[in-house]
């Protein structure tokens, strides 16, 4: 069955209607579209353009139609161009010719497919919302088992300063905080309905899209037919929420996956995020972390593909437009494979906690501690930056740490590194020093943990 029949004298070319099919992915808005038609059919009532009889058999074909779709009783079939034709064929079959033909007026698969597209990925941005919550409470959880495991903090992968572990872990639930904050944000945006708008125009049949919008659950319609039906940049938009998710998570992959090599041996997997290898009898993978990490680039993939299919196409409509919603249906599929194994993979990483507090001061860690407790002796921080270096040069000259260097050779270095100076040769003189808003001290970061949890809960 087709919706345009009138002007043509022969059907469609087989490949013309196997290009032109979508059913194989738009058949999961069915339910939305059966929602926008419920909606559809009230204002039809309220404009008069059905009677309250035509209304309640509309209402009831429309319910069998849901049902027979939710049981798998009614499909699409290979004739059926897209879900809107498969539902209009499964309305008719049901409500009859007659009443079933009058619901099509006022609307156009234009105005319906940005509407329903919209309503799906709000849908989707709560499941994706709620499972980056869960990977959250785990990174969480492990901050508080470990309120005061330290491990060398790095740059450039560098041992650079000591931090807390707890500290480490919560910078990469900020990470994710700021990515539920977009889905929010991108959620306010995209609560508009293009229902009404037609297929460019906007209705002539003195149709009400607020009354729409309200139904399907949006804060208003669009202000705008033309923009209602030709814009996807919250398809565009929702991609990029996702793909930056998606790279916030590959970077806590990658370190999961480092920290896990024998080299570094910071973690052990636990067996069920974990898998062996079919040669390698000793192997214990890490393939959660290194699906993340490809999946990442699979994300950002279809980001870039959607934005590349609109980029030069005039407004309104172009039926280009219906390849929006295969990337980001796969970006929502991806992520929802990904977030409870990653979720399942940290919250049951084992932390060697021993080897990387044995770890933290190596590499010279504390040097900058140096430097800076010569400036609050009142030492210039060039003079003292260069002091402290000295001192690492000393240490490791003889192979000692700068925890070693005796009283001699730190005044030889500088008049003001007096033995007072080791009271922040400690790694936990050196984090606890660290207590401004923000910094790596205990207190510091029990109270970021304490206000990100509470964020946690407004979310
Ligand atoms: N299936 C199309 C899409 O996903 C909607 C149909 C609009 N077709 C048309 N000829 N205007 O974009």
């Amino acid at each position: 069955m087709k919706l345009w029949g009138g002007r043509f004298a022969g059907g469609p070319a087989e490949a013309m209607a196997a290009l032109s099919a979508s059913t194989h992915f738009d058949w999961r808005l069915a339910p939305y579209d059966i929602a926008g038609s419920r909606a559809h059919a009230r204002v039809l009532r309220r404009a008069g353009l059905l009677d309250d009889g035509e209304l309640d058999a509309m209402l009831a074909a429309l319910d069998r139609l849901a049902k027979d779709v939710e049981s798998g009783q009614f499909t699409p079939t290979v004739a059926d161009e897209d879900v809107h034709t498969a539902l209009e064929r499964g309305l008719l079959e049901r409500a009859g010719d007659e009443l079933g033909g009058k619901l099509r007026a006022g609307r156009s698969r234009n105005d319906q497919v940005a509407t329903l597209f919209r309503m799906w990925l709000r849908d989707a941005a709560r499941r994706i919302a709620s499972g980056t919550l869960d990977v959250v409470d785990a990174l969480v959880d492990q901050a508080e088992r470990h309120p005061e495991a330290v491990l060398p903090g790095r740059t450039h992968l560098q041992h650079a300063q000591p931090v807390l572990l707890a500290h480490h872990l919560l910078a990469h639930a900020q990470a994710l905080l700021r990515d539920l904050g977009r889905l929010t944000d991108w959620d306010a945006r995209t609560a508009e309905s293009p229902y009404g708008s037609g297929a460019l125009a906007g209705s002539s049949l003195g149709l009400d899209p607020d009354a729409v919008a309200h139904e399907l659950g949006f804060v208003s319609s669009v202000d705008n037919s033309i923009d209602g039906t030709a814009s996807r940049d919250f398809a565009a938009e929702f991609g990029f929420a996702l793909a930056m998710l998606g790279v916030n998570l590959s970077r806590l992959a990658e370190e999961v996956i480092i920290w896990n090599t024998a080299e570094f041996s910071y973690v052990t997997l636990d067996d069920a995020w974990a898998t062996g290898s079919s040669i390698m009898p000793q192997k214990k993978n890490p393939d959660v972390a290194e699906l993340t990490r490809g999946k990442a680039g699979r994300l950002v993939g279809n980001l870039t593909g959607l934005l590349a299919t609109l980029k030069a196409q005039p407004l309104a409509y172009n039926r280009d437009l219906q390849e929006d919603k295969e990337p980001v249906f796969d970006s929502v599929e991806q992520l929802e494979l990904l977030l409870p194994a990653i979720a399942g993979m940290v919250g049951t990483l084992t932390f060697h906690t021993g080897r990387l507090a044995e770890l933290a001061p190596a590499g010279f860690t504390l040097a900058t501690d140096v430097a800076e407790w010569l400036v609050r002796q009142g030492v210039p921080f060039r003079a003292a930056h260069e002091a402290a270096g000295e001192c690492v040069r000393v240490a490791e000259t003889r192979g000692a740490g700068l925890d070693e260097l005796t009283d001699d050779e730190l005044a030889a270095v500088h008049p003001a590194l007096t033995p007072a100076v080791r009271e922040v040769l400690t790694i936990e003189g050196s984090v606890s020093s660290r207590d401004a808003r923000g910094g790596t001290a205990p207190q510091r970061v029990a109270e970021q943990r304490d206000r990100l949890v509470s964020r946690l809960a407004a979310v």
